[in-house]
């Protein structure tokens, strides 16, 4: 498989890095190959202007994209699967990568009308993985029902909404900073996913 990683975290040294290493460790040794957009560092232009607002509204699917755009849609076009990893920032995932998707999935790519009026799709992975990490535990996150409002979000709705069949959202949960207990397990977790993707 080839894997399209999108990476949202503004710090070299945090642990989603460690977390984006180990899952790309694993994927090699599985002997899957993959492409790496760290969003921060290539300054993906995250915010929706007037212009590509006014053609997300203006329901003409052939409208022109701003070049970025199609460069992500190109991206994704060589790709059978696509894999998000970041931090959980109340309770979503970074403005960063929110943006992407406000942006990359545009009318006309992720989703627009056929004349019966059946909804489409030209996005072409159909399987997606999110690893995030979280501040709280797992356990927490669906006790209070954070965990079950993420997927439905991300995978609901920002995903199969737009064609996915195939996801799956894993929490990386505990990564309090400065707390280690559970450090290691979510980076031999990580490590598996890629391996056994
Ligand atoms: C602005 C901000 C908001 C956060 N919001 C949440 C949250 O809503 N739920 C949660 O479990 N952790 C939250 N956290 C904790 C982070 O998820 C945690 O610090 C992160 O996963 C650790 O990984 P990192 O070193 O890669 O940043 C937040 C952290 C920051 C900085």
């Amino acid at each position: 498989m080839h894997l399209y990683i999108l990476f949202a975290h503004p710090s070299q040294e945090s642990f989603c890095r460690e977390v984006l290493r180990c899952f790309a460790r694993g994927l090699e040794d599985a002997g899957h190959t993959y492409e790496v957009c760290d969003l921060y560092q290539v300054g993906f232009h995250s915010e929706m202007d007037c212009s590509q607002y006014v053609r997300e509204v203006g329901v003409d699917p052939q409208a022109p994209l701003p070049q970025d755009v199609r460069e992500q849609h190109k991206k994704l076009a060589r790709c059978t699967a696509i894999v998000f990893i970041y931090p959980v920032w109340w309770s979503d995932c970074p403005a960063k990568l929110k943006g992407w998707f406000d942006r990359v999935w545009a009318y006309g790519y992720a989703y627009f009308y056929e004349k019966d009026g059946a909804r489409r799709s030209l996005v072409q992975p159909k399987k997606a993985l999110i690893i995030c990490s979280a501040g709280h535990t797992e356990e927490h996150l669906e006790e209070i029902g954070i965990a079950s409002a993420m997927r439905c979000i991300m995978l609901e709705d920002r995903l199969k909404n737009v064609g996915f069949t195939d996801v799956r959202m894993e929490i990386l949960g505990g990564m309090m900073p400065n707390d280690m207990t559970y450090r290691a397990r979510n980076l031999e977790r990580a490590y598996r996913l890629g391996r056994d993707f």
